[in-house]
Protein backbone atom coordinates (compact mmCIF):
# COMPACT_ATOMS: atom_id res chain seq x y z
CA UNK A 1 0.00 0.00 0.00
CA UNK A 2 1.51 3.42 -1.18
CA UNK A 3 1.60 5.77 1.85
CA UNK A 4 3.62 8.49 -0.32
CA UNK A 5 2.40 10.44 -3.25
CA UNK A 6 4.21 11.82 -6.12
CA UNK A 7 2.13 14.33 -8.31
CA UNK A 8 4.60 15.22 -11.57
CA UNK A 9 4.00 18.29 -13.63
CA UNK A 10 3.56 16.20 -16.88
CA UNK A 11 3.73 13.17 -18.75
CA UNK A 12 7.74 13.54 -19.42
CA UNK A 13 8.45 15.25 -16.53
CA UNK A 14 11.90 13.85 -15.85
CA UNK A 15 13.43 16.46 -14.14
CA UNK A 16 10.42 16.42 -11.36
CA UNK A 17 11.14 12.84 -11.32
CA UNK A 18 14.69 13.29 -10.88
CA UNK A 19 14.24 15.84 -7.81
CA UNK A 20 11.57 13.57 -6.22
CA UNK A 21 14.41 10.55 -6.81
CA UNK A 22 17.20 12.13 -4.99
CA UNK A 23 15.25 12.98 -2.08
CA UNK A 24 13.34 9.61 -1.74
CA UNK A 25 15.61 7.10 -2.34
CA UNK A 26 18.25 9.12 -0.23
CA UNK A 27 15.82 8.18 2.61
CA UNK A 28 15.89 4.66 1.54
CA UNK A 29 12.11 4.94 0.75
CA UNK A 30 11.06 1.65 -0.88
CA UNK A 31 8.97 1.52 -4.65
CA UNK A 32 6.10 -0.13 -3.46
CA UNK A 33 5.66 3.12 -0.50
CA UNK A 34 5.56 5.55 -3.51
CA UNK A 35 2.35 5.91 -5.91
CA UNK A 36 3.24 7.98 -8.94
CA UNK A 37 1.23 10.79 -10.73
CA UNK A 38 0.93 13.16 -13.22
CA UNK A 39 -1.16 16.13 -12.02
CA UNK A 40 -4.14 16.92 -14.17
CA UNK A 41 -2.95 21.14 -14.27
CA UNK A 42 1.40 21.96 -13.99
CA UNK A 43 0.52 24.14 -10.99
CA UNK A 44 -0.56 20.77 -8.94
CA UNK A 45 2.48 18.85 -9.08
CA UNK A 46 3.81 18.20 -5.48
CA UNK A 47 7.29 16.86 -5.05
CA UNK A 48 8.52 15.86 -1.43
CA UNK A 49 10.00 18.84 -0.03
CA UNK A 50 13.84 18.49 -0.25
CA UNK A 51 15.13 16.70 3.32
CA UNK A 52 18.37 17.69 4.26
CA UNK A 53 18.43 14.22 6.58
CA UNK A 54 18.86 12.22 3.14
CA UNK A 55 21.65 10.46 2.23
CA UNK A 56 23.47 11.79 -0.41
CA UNK A 57 24.49 9.42 -3.76
CA UNK A 58 25.59 9.19 -7.06
CA UNK A 59 24.32 6.97 -10.22
CA UNK A 60 26.20 5.79 -12.89
CA UNK A 61 25.39 7.38 -15.76
CA UNK A 62 24.29 4.26 -17.08
CA UNK A 63 21.92 4.09 -14.38
CA UNK A 64 20.39 7.38 -15.19
CA UNK A 65 20.19 6.98 -18.83
CA UNK A 66 18.06 3.60 -18.64
CA UNK A 67 15.84 5.33 -16.10
CA UNK A 68 15.24 8.15 -18.47
CA UNK A 69 14.59 5.60 -21.50
CA UNK A 70 11.92 4.73 -18.99
CA UNK A 71 10.50 7.69 -18.11
CA UNK A 72 9.74 8.22 -21.84
CA UNK A 73 8.76 5.14 -22.52
CA UNK A 74 4.73 4.28 -23.22
CA UNK A 75 4.61 2.06 -19.61
CA UNK A 76 2.20 3.45 -17.48
CA UNK A 77 3.91 1.94 -14.62
CA UNK A 78 7.67 4.18 -16.40
CA UNK A 79 7.95 6.65 -13.19
CA UNK A 80 8.05 3.27 -10.69
CA UNK A 81 10.19 1.67 -12.79
CA UNK A 82 12.84 4.48 -13.22
CA UNK A 83 12.82 4.50 -9.84
CA UNK A 84 13.50 1.28 -8.45
CA UNK A 85 16.14 1.37 -11.07
CA UNK A 86 17.66 4.01 -8.70
CA UNK A 87 16.46 2.77 -5.25
CA UNK A 88 17.92 -0.61 -5.90
CA UNK A 89 21.56 0.78 -7.13
CA UNK A 90 21.54 2.94 -3.95
CA UNK A 91 20.43 -0.61 -2.09
CA UNK A 92 23.22 -2.52 -3.98
CA UNK A 93 20.48 -4.92 -4.80
CA UNK A 94 19.95 -6.69 -7.63
CA UNK A 95 17.23 -5.69 -9.78
CA UNK A 96 14.40 -8.38 -10.37
CA UNK A 97 14.48 -10.83 -12.96
CA UNK A 98 10.74 -9.89 -14.06
CA UNK A 99 11.51 -6.09 -13.61
CA UNK A 100 14.52 -6.51 -15.88
CA UNK A 101 12.99 -8.08 -18.55
CA UNK A 102 10.50 -5.39 -18.60
CA UNK A 103 12.83 -2.70 -18.66
CA UNK A 104 14.63 -4.36 -21.30
CA UNK A 105 11.85 -4.70 -23.63
CA UNK A 106 10.59 -1.06 -23.09
CA UNK A 107 14.32 -0.09 -23.67
CA UNK A 108 14.51 -1.96 -27.22
CA UNK A 109 10.75 -0.03 -27.53
CA UNK A 110 12.21 3.18 -27.10
CA UNK A 111 15.27 2.70 -29.25
CA UNK A 112 13.25 1.48 -32.38
CA UNK A 113 11.07 4.61 -31.95
CA UNK A 114 13.85 6.84 -31.80
CA UNK A 115 14.96 5.34 -34.78
CA UNK A 116 11.79 5.71 -36.77
CA UNK A 117 11.25 9.55 -35.48
CA UNK A 118 14.71 10.14 -36.63
CA UNK A 119 14.66 8.47 -40.05
CA UNK A 120 10.94 10.16 -40.46
CA UNK A 121 12.05 13.33 -39.45
CA UNK A 122 14.81 13.71 -41.85
CA UNK A 123 12.99 12.56 -44.78
CA UNK A 124 10.89 14.84 -44.15
CA UNK A 125 12.96 17.90 -43.47
CA UNK A 126 14.26 16.78 -46.95
CA UNK A 127 11.03 18.00 -48.75
CA UNK A 128 10.42 20.48 -46.36
CA UNK A 129 10.27 24.19 -47.58
CA UNK A 130 11.96 26.28 -45.43
CA UNK A 131 9.57 29.07 -45.72
CA UNK A 132 7.15 27.51 -43.97
CA UNK A 133 6.76 26.04 -40.31
CA UNK A 134 7.69 22.27 -40.06
CA UNK A 135 4.45 20.04 -39.40
CA UNK A 136 4.96 16.54 -38.71
CA UNK A 137 3.09 14.06 -37.70
CA UNK A 138 4.03 10.15 -35.64
CA UNK A 139 1.93 7.50 -34.47
CA UNK A 140 2.97 6.83 -31.01
CA UNK A 141 2.21 6.87 -27.03
CA UNK A 142 5.31 7.00 -25.76
CA UNK A 143 6.98 10.29 -25.09
CA UNK A 144 9.66 9.58 -27.57
CA UNK A 145 8.62 12.77 -28.77
CA UNK A 146 9.32 15.48 -25.93
CA UNK A 147 13.19 13.67 -25.70
CA UNK A 148 13.87 14.26 -29.35
CA UNK A 149 12.09 17.69 -29.60
CA UNK A 150 15.71 19.40 -28.88
CA UNK A 151 16.98 17.65 -32.17
CA UNK A 152 14.16 18.95 -33.94
CA UNK A 153 14.76 22.13 -32.68
CA UNK A 154 18.24 22.37 -33.24
CA UNK A 155 18.06 20.59 -36.85
CA UNK A 156 15.80 23.29 -37.56
CA UNK A 157 17.93 25.89 -36.37
CA UNK A 158 15.17 27.06 -33.73
CA UNK A 159 12.55 28.12 -36.40
CA UNK A 160 9.05 27.27 -35.39
CA UNK A 161 7.81 23.74 -35.73
CA UNK A 162 4.66 21.14 -34.66
CA UNK A 163 4.72 17.43 -34.05
CA UNK A 164 0.87 16.01 -34.09
CA UNK A 165 0.66 12.50 -31.88
CA UNK A 166 -2.85 11.00 -31.22
CA UNK A 167 -3.14 12.34 -28.14
CA UNK A 168 -1.71 15.71 -28.42
CA UNK A 169 0.36 18.10 -30.28
CA UNK A 170 4.04 19.39 -29.33
CA UNK A 171 4.93 22.76 -30.63
CA UNK A 172 8.19 25.03 -30.58
CA UNK A 173 6.90 28.55 -31.18
CA UNK A 174 10.55 29.80 -31.51
CA UNK A 175 10.70 30.67 -27.94
CA UNK A 176 8.97 28.34 -26.15
CA UNK A 177 8.00 24.49 -25.98
CA UNK A 178 4.39 23.90 -25.74
CA UNK A 179 2.41 20.78 -25.12
CA UNK A 180 -1.43 21.18 -26.43
CA UNK A 181 -3.83 18.13 -25.51
CA UNK A 182 -7.91 18.19 -26.20
CA UNK A 183 -8.88 20.18 -23.80
CA UNK A 184 -6.11 21.60 -21.70
CA UNK A 185 -4.74 24.71 -21.34
CA UNK A 186 -1.63 24.73 -23.70
CA UNK A 187 1.48 23.12 -21.55
CA UNK A 188 5.30 25.08 -21.64
CA UNK A 189 7.60 22.74 -21.18
CA UNK A 190 11.19 23.39 -20.27
CA UNK A 191 13.12 21.57 -22.53
CA UNK A 192 15.96 20.90 -20.00
CA UNK A 193 13.55 18.72 -17.85
CA UNK A 194 12.86 16.52 -20.66
CA UNK A 195 14.38 12.84 -20.77
CA UNK A 196 17.70 13.09 -22.66
CA UNK A 197 17.09 11.08 -25.91
CA UNK A 198 17.91 7.42 -25.98
CA UNK A 199 20.21 7.96 -28.81
CA UNK A 200 23.18 10.65 -29.48
CA UNK A 201 21.74 13.25 -31.21
CA UNK A 202 24.78 14.27 -33.02
CA UNK A 203 25.37 11.34 -34.89
CA UNK A 204 22.18 11.63 -36.35
CA UNK A 205 22.38 15.31 -37.23
CA UNK A 206 22.53 16.66 -40.34
CA UNK A 207 25.10 19.42 -39.54
CA UNK A 208 25.32 20.70 -42.72
CA UNK A 209 21.37 21.86 -42.86
CA UNK A 210 22.03 23.57 -39.48
CA UNK A 211 22.12 27.34 -39.96
CA UNK A 212 22.67 29.47 -36.89
CA UNK A 213 25.98 29.74 -35.07
CA UNK A 214 23.97 29.07 -31.96
CA UNK A 215 22.18 25.69 -33.04
CA UNK A 216 25.63 24.25 -34.32
CA UNK A 217 27.02 25.25 -30.86
CA UNK A 218 24.74 23.87 -28.76
CA UNK A 219 24.62 20.32 -31.10
CA UNK A 220 28.35 20.39 -30.63
CA UNK A 221 28.35 20.80 -26.96
CA UNK A 222 26.53 17.39 -26.87
CA UNK A 223 29.21 15.68 -29.09
CA UNK A 224 30.33 12.49 -27.81
CA UNK A 225 32.02 11.37 -31.19
CA UNK A 226 35.37 11.22 -30.45
CA UNK A 227 37.27 9.71 -27.34
CA UNK A 228 38.74 12.87 -26.75
CA UNK A 229 35.16 13.91 -25.70
CA UNK A 230 34.91 11.74 -22.89
CA UNK A 231 38.12 13.06 -21.24
CA UNK A 232 37.72 16.98 -21.81
CA UNK A 233 35.77 19.09 -19.26
CA UNK A 234 33.73 19.99 -22.14
CA UNK A 235 33.34 20.92 -25.93
CA UNK A 236 34.91 24.54 -26.47
CA UNK A 237 33.05 26.05 -29.66
CA UNK A 238 34.46 29.19 -31.18
CA UNK A 239 33.25 32.22 -30.46
CA UNK A 240 32.77 36.03 -31.96
CA UNK A 241 30.77 37.41 -34.31
CA UNK A 242 28.46 35.61 -36.32
CA UNK A 243 28.97 38.49 -39.09
CA UNK A 244 32.32 38.35 -38.27
CA UNK A 245 34.97 38.97 -41.77
CA UNK A 246 37.92 37.46 -40.10
CA UNK A 247 37.94 33.65 -38.80
CA UNK A 248 41.39 32.43 -36.57
CA UNK A 249 41.55 28.79 -36.55
CA UNK A 250 43.76 27.45 -33.58
CA UNK A 251 44.24 23.68 -33.30
CA UNK A 252 42.28 22.61 -29.73
CA UNK A 253 41.86 23.98 -26.53
CA UNK A 254 44.31 23.95 -23.55
CA UNK A 255 44.13 23.02 -19.86
CA UNK A 256 42.81 26.65 -19.61
CA UNK A 257 40.44 27.20 -22.25
CA UNK A 258 38.96 23.51 -21.21
CA UNK A 259 38.17 24.63 -17.97
CA UNK A 260 36.73 28.12 -18.95
CA UNK A 261 34.86 26.43 -21.65
CA UNK A 262 36.41 29.07 -24.02
CA UNK A 263 39.21 29.22 -27.24
CA UNK A 264 42.38 31.34 -26.62
CA UNK A 265 42.20 32.58 -23.23
CA UNK A 266 45.29 30.76 -21.83
CA UNK A 267 49.05 32.00 -22.31
CA UNK A 268 48.45 31.46 -26.10
CA UNK A 269 45.25 33.40 -26.04
CA UNK A 270 46.49 36.42 -23.89
CA UNK A 271 49.78 36.29 -26.62
CA UNK A 272 47.58 36.60 -29.38
CA UNK A 273 45.31 39.00 -28.35
CA UNK A 274 48.45 41.54 -27.58
CA UNK A 275 49.63 40.37 -31.16
CA UNK A 276 45.95 41.49 -32.80
CA UNK A 277 45.77 45.06 -30.80
CA UNK A 278 49.36 45.62 -32.16
CA UNK A 279 48.02 44.40 -35.75
CA UNK A 280 45.03 47.09 -35.21
CA UNK A 281 43.01 44.00 -35.45
CA UNK A 282 39.86 43.97 -32.38
CA UNK A 283 39.14 40.41 -31.38
CA UNK A 284 35.77 41.61 -30.55
CA UNK A 285 35.34 41.93 -34.70
CA UNK A 286 36.68 38.35 -35.32
CA UNK A 287 35.24 35.18 -34.79
CA UNK A 288 38.10 32.88 -32.91
CA UNK A 289 38.03 28.90 -32.81
CA UNK A 290 39.82 25.65 -33.34
CA UNK A 291 40.34 22.89 -35.63
CA UNK A 292 39.27 20.43 -32.82
CA UNK A 293 36.97 21.05 -30.21
CA UNK A 294 38.23 19.08 -27.18
CA UNK A 295 41.10 19.29 -25.04
CA UNK A 296 43.63 16.05 -25.72
CA UNK A 297 45.56 15.58 -23.16
CA UNK A 298 48.36 12.72 -20.82
CA UNK A 299 47.74 13.04 -17.43
CA UNK A 300 50.88 12.95 -15.28
CA UNK A 301 50.03 12.70 -11.58
CA UNK A 302 50.15 16.59 -11.35
CA UNK A 303 48.90 18.07 -14.66
CA UNK A 304 47.16 17.60 -17.84
CA UNK A 305 49.93 17.65 -20.85
CA UNK A 306 48.82 18.87 -23.76
CA UNK A 307 48.77 16.23 -26.78
CA UNK A 308 48.64 17.05 -30.34
CA UNK A 309 45.26 16.16 -32.14
CA UNK A 310 45.47 13.48 -34.38
CA UNK A 311 43.46 12.68 -37.90
CA UNK A 312 40.92 11.13 -36.08
CA UNK A 313 40.17 13.99 -33.87
CA UNK A 314 40.09 16.29 -36.85
CA UNK A 315 37.76 14.35 -38.99
CA UNK A 316 35.34 14.28 -36.12
CA UNK A 317 35.17 17.58 -35.68
CA UNK A 318 35.48 18.50 -38.94
CA UNK A 319 31.59 19.14 -39.42
CA UNK A 320 31.17 21.56 -37.10
CA UNK A 321 34.66 23.64 -38.69
CA UNK A 322 33.01 23.40 -41.64
CA UNK A 323 29.55 24.93 -40.16
CA UNK A 324 31.52 27.40 -38.83
CA UNK A 325 32.94 28.57 -41.83
CA UNK A 326 29.77 27.96 -43.84
CA UNK A 327 27.71 30.19 -41.60
CA UNK A 328 30.02 32.72 -41.19
CA UNK A 329 31.24 33.36 -44.27
CA UNK A 330 34.59 34.98 -43.48
CA UNK A 331 36.32 37.23 -46.12
CA UNK A 332 39.43 36.31 -44.34
CA UNK A 333 40.53 32.86 -42.71
CA UNK A 334 44.14 32.45 -40.51
CA UNK A 335 45.26 29.44 -39.70
CA UNK A 336 47.64 29.21 -36.71
CA UNK A 337 49.80 26.54 -37.07
CA UNK A 338 50.17 23.19 -38.92
CA UNK A 339 46.76 21.19 -37.55
CA UNK A 340 44.62 24.19 -38.79
CA UNK A 341 46.26 24.72 -41.91
CA UNK A 342 46.64 20.82 -42.91
CA UNK A 343 42.70 20.43 -42.00
CA UNK A 344 41.96 23.68 -44.06
CA UNK A 345 44.05 23.08 -46.71
CA UNK A 346 42.99 19.70 -47.38
CA UNK A 347 46.87 18.49 -47.68
CA UNK A 348 50.35 18.33 -45.72
CA UNK A 349 51.60 21.60 -44.85
CA UNK A 350 55.04 23.04 -43.76
CA UNK A 351 54.54 26.54 -42.14
CA UNK A 352 57.95 27.64 -43.25
CA UNK A 353 56.71 27.19 -46.72
CA UNK A 354 53.37 28.51 -46.68
CA UNK A 355 53.30 31.04 -44.10
CA UNK A 356 52.97 34.71 -45.05
CA UNK A 357 50.89 34.53 -48.03
CA UNK A 358 47.71 34.95 -49.49
CA UNK A 359 46.02 31.53 -50.45
CA UNK A 360 42.67 31.23 -52.14
CA UNK A 361 40.14 29.14 -50.51
CA UNK A 362 37.64 26.56 -52.32
CA UNK A 363 34.79 28.74 -50.70
CA UNK A 364 36.18 31.84 -52.35
CA UNK A 365 37.80 33.16 -49.03
CA UNK A 366 41.12 34.19 -48.98
CA UNK A 367 43.79 31.98 -46.35
CA UNK A 368 46.71 32.81 -44.43
CA UNK A 369 48.63 30.20 -42.89
CA UNK A 370 50.65 31.77 -39.93
CA UNK A 371 52.61 30.31 -36.53
CA UNK A 372 50.39 29.00 -33.62
CA UNK A 373 51.19 30.85 -30.85
CA UNK A 374 52.05 28.57 -28.52
CA UNK A 375 55.33 27.83 -30.98
CA UNK A 376 56.39 31.80 -30.08
CA UNK A 377 55.80 30.53 -26.56
CA UNK A 378 58.22 27.75 -26.78
CA UNK A 379 60.95 29.37 -28.65
CA UNK A 380 63.79 29.80 -26.00
CA UNK A 381 65.90 32.70 -27.07
CA UNK A 382 64.70 36.07 -25.99
CA UNK A 383 66.19 37.67 -29.39
CA UNK A 384 64.55 34.90 -32.02
CA UNK A 385 60.87 35.35 -30.08
CA UNK A 386 61.01 38.93 -30.20
CA UNK A 387 61.79 38.59 -34.21
CA UNK A 388 59.23 35.84 -34.65
CA UNK A 389 56.13 37.95 -32.68
CA UNK A 390 56.87 40.71 -35.43
CA UNK A 391 56.73 38.57 -38.11
CA UNK A 392 53.58 37.01 -36.58
CA UNK A 393 52.05 40.44 -36.08
CA UNK A 394 53.07 41.46 -40.15
CA UNK A 395 50.96 38.45 -40.68
CA UNK A 396 48.09 39.70 -39.37
CA UNK A 397 48.29 43.16 -40.85
CA UNK A 398 49.28 41.18 -43.96
CA UNK A 399 45.76 39.25 -43.36
CA UNK A 400 43.97 42.34 -42.46
CA UNK A 401 44.77 43.94 -45.50
CA UNK A 402 42.44 41.14 -47.75
CA UNK A 403 39.25 42.68 -45.48
CA UNK A 404 38.89 45.79 -47.68
CA UNK A 405 36.03 47.79 -46.74
CA UNK A 406 33.73 46.81 -44.71
CA UNK A 407 30.07 45.69 -45.12
CA UNK A 408 27.49 47.51 -43.50
N1 LIG B 1 45.76 26.63 -28.47
C1 LIG B 1 44.84 26.51 -29.43
O1 LIG B 1 45.11 26.06 -30.54
N2 LIG B 1 43.61 26.89 -29.16
C2 LIG B 1 43.24 27.39 -27.98
O2 LIG B 1 42.07 27.69 -27.82
C3 LIG B 1 44.24 27.52 -26.99
C4 LIG B 1 45.50 27.14 -27.26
Amino acid sequence: MSDMTVTLAHEADFAGWRAATRSLAGRHIPPADIAWQVAARPESAALPAPDPAAARFTVPRAVMDLAAIMVQSALPERFALAYTLVYDHVMGVPTGESMAARMAGAKEDVLAQTRHLRDEIRQALSRHNAAAPYQGHVETTSHVPESNARFLTLQLSFAPWQLDMPDRTLRWTGHEMLREAPGQAPQPLDPTGLPPPALPMVPDLDIARITSLRAVALAAKTCLVCPMAAHATQTVFGEGRESARMMFVGEQPGDIEDRAGRPFVGPAGQLFDRALHEAGIGRDDTYVTNTVKHFKFRRTPTRRIHEKAGPAEIAACAPWLAAERRIIRPAVVVMLGVTAASALLGRAVTISRERSRIIAMEDGSDGLVTVHPSYLLRLPDEAARGREYDRFVNDLRLAATRLGPAVT
